[in-house]
């Protein structure tokens, strides 16, 4: 097999999107593509420009969990500045580009798993870390993280307490990473460009949950909610059913949910 190189000059030959990707910013191994790019955007980095790794030593994961990126894989951050008005969305249109792009690579149909995690057979390929900088109504900018599993196995991740996958695993060949990359960006520009002008993403997203209708557990802190996923709102909250019948809206912020 031939090794599966990326560079900043590799991803962009061919990348026809005008915002997301223009600049693309390339490192062998950082610490995390999302520390890295809250740095560049601090220093006024254009929106859109992209930051890529080949590996990450300390990638972060939602809920201060640690992500493991070994050599081969992907992680990229983007850098926003968004209206304060679109946060909310903001998962939603990361989650379809990463489902979209992944389709379009592969030909694999992923899913969603409220509220970060993008599924393949049931089992975790995409994790996506979301961070904004706010100043009162307004954001200075948001760093959108996505860690993408191209040739991860299990036991390459000891210790993690749910199933997980891998690009190359689910089609049974090798996938080149620049080729998903490039269709994420080309998605993610699309999805961001309805957005930014008054488009509504949210029923591709909804559309696209497998959570819904599925038995869940969500965990908040201490506090344990279990019930059936009924709908989303068009926040992004879940709402949830109860054994005894009663229905709880669950902002996504620092619940982590499983399906049984
Ligand atoms: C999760 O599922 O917990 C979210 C994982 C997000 C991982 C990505 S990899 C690129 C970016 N840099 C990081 O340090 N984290 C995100």
């Amino acid at each position: 097999m031939t090794e599966d190189i990326i560079s900043k000059e590799i991803i962009m030959e061919g990348l026809e999107t005008r915002l997301i990707g223009k600049t693309v910013v390339y490192y062998s191994s950082v610490t995390s593509t999302n520390d890295v790019a809250r740095d560049q955007a601090k220093k006024g980095a254009e929106e859109g420009t992209v930051i890529i790794a080949d590996e990450q030593i300390a990638g972060k994961g939602r809920l201060k969990r640690n992500w493991m990126t070994p050599a081969g894989n992907i992680a990229l951050s983007v850098i926003l500045y968004p209206d304060i008005s679109m946060l909310p969305s903001l998962i939603m249109i990361t989650s379809l580009a990463v489902v979209r792009g992944i389709e379009a690579a592969t030909g694999l149909k992923p899913g969603i798993k409220w509220p970060n995690d993008v599924l393949v057979d049931g089992k975790k390929v995409c994790g996506i870390l979301i961070e904004n900088d706010l100043q009162g109504n307004r954001v200075n900018h948001t760093i959108i993280g996505i860690g993408i599993n191209i040739n991860i196995k299990q036991e390459d991740i000891p210790g993690i307490h749910y199933p997980v996958t891998s690009l190359s695993a689910e089609s049974g060949r090798a996938v080149s990473r620049a080729g998903v990359i490039r269709c994420l960006l080309v998605e993610m520009e699309k999805l961001y460009l309805t957005l930014s002008e008054g488009g509504t993403v949210f029923e591709e997203w909804r559309d696209n949950l497998v959570t819904l209708g599925k038995k869940v557990r969500v965990t908040w802190g201490e506090t344990v909610y279990e019930g059936v996923a009924e709908s989303v709102a068009a926040d992004g909250s879940l709402v949830l059913r109860t054994k005894d019948d009663k229905l709880i809206p669950v902002v996504a912020g620092d619940v982590s949910l499983s399906h049984y």
